[in-house]
């Protein structure tokens, strides 16, 4: 989860949060050199005394000048086109989870079982326990089975918010009248926490999201118990 100064991005808990991150590390460092070679050149053309009355242009530096940012971007275009498409694949999910947006609360069903459901409100921070993260934590948590493709679909009956997780890199929005979809991959077991991130009114910030991701025989174990 999010701790205090971090300006990275959290540890990944999905194998394409994980691709997400190498993209971003890839790319940032094309920048940097971008950056460091164009803020070179510009010093030195402020600093030389280098002057010549007659240069008007000069085609084949043009020419090398124009081709090469252009041959750049292919390096970033192609690896982020590969992601983008592999973040929409979806192959046999074990369970779909129905994730609904309202002003200002989520609520979920499971819709494979006997259609659990249930709202997930946050929990005030008068209410909080020793163990409980403010202004991040609910009453019904998300329980999910870690290591299996999970489906969820996201609506809403009022106005636009956002399902967001960071470290699984789910952000999709909750449309009323629309149904989107989107899947993701937990790989170990956990907390792991969300926000809406689509400014939905005056309770927007307190709308939190929180999965607990355990193994399959205890999610199973929950699913039989639950009442
Ligand atoms: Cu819901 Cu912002």
């Amino acid at each position: 989860m999010a701790t205090w100064s971090n300006l990275n991005l959290q540890n990944s808990a999905s194998p394409l949060m994980e691709q997400m991150i190498f993209f971003h590390d890839h790319t940032l460092i094309i920048l940097i050199m971008i950056t460091t070679l164009v803020s070179y050149l510009m010093m030195n053309l402020f600093f030389n005394k280098y002057i010549n009355r007659f240069l008007l242009e000069g085609q084949m530096i043009e020419l090398i000048w124009t081709i090469l940012p252009a041959f750049t971007l292919i390096f970033i275009a192609l690896p982020s086109l590969r992601l983008l498409y592999l973040l929409d694949e979806l192959n046999n999910p074990l369970i779909t989870l129905k994730s609904i947006g309202h002003q200002w609360y989520w609520s979920y069903e499971y819709s494979d079982f006997y259609n659990i459901e249930f709202d997930s409100y946050m929990i005030n921070s008068n209410n909080l326990k020793n163990n409980e993260f403010r202004l991040l934590d609910v009453d019904n948590r998300i329980i999910l089975p870690m290591n299996n493709q999970i489906r969820i679909m996201v609506t809403s009956t009022d106005v636009i918010h956002s399902w967001t997780i960071p470290s699984l890199g789910v952000k999709i929005d909750a449309n009323p009248g629309r149904l989107n979809q989107t899947n993701f991959f937990i790989n170990r077991p956990g907390m792991f926490f969300g926000q809406c991130s689509e400014i939905c009114g005056a309770n927007h910030s307190f709308m939190p999201i929180v999965i607990e991701s355990i193994s399959i025989k205890n999610f199973i174990n929950w699913i039989n118990n639950y009442s």
